[in-house]
């Protein structure tokens, strides 16, 4: 089975835009997003326009503010400022990767924690942690949404994470924990990746290397959930971390790249700007 998380997301995407048509009788406006992105990268700006467009499906407000990539430190940490301060924006979100001369920490606290869209504030992160209400990174929460709507049993599964980033393989591997998997966080460096990998139930891959994981790292009937944004060496489509005609082969279920966990995690953007905004109401 391949799970399409454009239609999941379409429809959860469609049960919002009723929610929020709601709003503006019940708390006289609809939630405001602002999306701040510095430079041109291709790929940002494309996921930017992403966030826009499912801004307005939903119909939430959505700025998009673009910054030079030369802005200063200083500069961008004003403008975060001078966001927070504003009663009428409900959710800020700074593009990654930033330029090498601004320290991407630095700006992730700069965000009000109430405001931190992403689920990247280290307050946000302890709170994760230690199970206090907080906003879930959105990428970890599509997922698991994704394998809870195509009916993937979690309980007692054996899960390995692929890459341990704070964007998405440490989140991820704490919310299946939570779902009581016992999981392992695997990486590139870890020794004979394909002997821990074909103990998964459930594999999850977010390492951003085109065709990573091959079938001989599946075992029969695993559920293959593929993070990985790639542009194919060969075709220059593109791609997952995953083979993915192998592995659909051995998989009970996976995700595609594209139209797999991309739209999941726009859309629980949008619902956890929805979220910001009930909290302020
Ligand atoms: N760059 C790639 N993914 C993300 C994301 O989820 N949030 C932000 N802010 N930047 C990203």
């Amino acid at each position: 089975m391949i799970i399409s998380g454009k239609e999941l997301s379409a429809k959860l995407k469609a049960d919002m835009a009723v929610q929020v048509a709601g709003f503006p009788e019940k708390y006289g406006r609809v939630p405001h997003l602002v999306v701040v992105l510095v430079g041109d990268d291709p790929a940002s700006v494309s996921y930017v326009k992403g966030k826009a467009k499912a801004s307005e499906v939903v119909g939430i407000k959505n700025t998009t503010i673009r910054k030079p990539a030369d802005i200063t430190e200083a500069e961008l940490l004003g403008l975060i400022a001078t966001l927070n301060a504003d009663p009428e924006v409900d959710g800020i979100l700074v593009q990654l990767p930033l330029p090498a001369h601004i320290s991407e920490a630095k700006v992730i606290e700069a965000i009000d924690k109430t405001k931190d869209v992403d689920g990247f504030h280290p307050l946000n992160v302890a709170a994760l942690w230690q199970k206090q209400p907080c906003t879930v990174p959105c990428t970890p929460k599509g997922i698991i949404r994704m394998l809870k709507s195509a009916g993937v049993e979690i309980s007692g599964k054996r899960a390995v994470v692929i890459g341990r980033s704070n964007i998405v393989g440490l989140p991820v591997a704490k919310l299946l924990l939570d779902e009581n998997a016992t999981v392992t966080i695997a990486h590139s460096r870890t020794k004979d990746l394909p002997s821990v990998t074909r103990e998964a139930d459930i594999l999850v891959v977010a390492i951003g290397r085109p065709r990573f994981v091959t079938a001989d790292m599946i075992s029969d009937g695993a559920v293959v959930i593929d993070v990985g944004v790639n542009r194919d060496p060969e075709t220059g489509k593109l791609c997952g971390d995953v083979d993915f005609a192998a592995a659909q082969q051995k998989a009970s279920v996976i995700t595609p790249v594209p139209g797999g966990v991309g739209p999941m995690t726009i859309c629980c953007l949008m619902e956890n700007t929805i979220e910001c905004f009930l909290h302020r109401q």
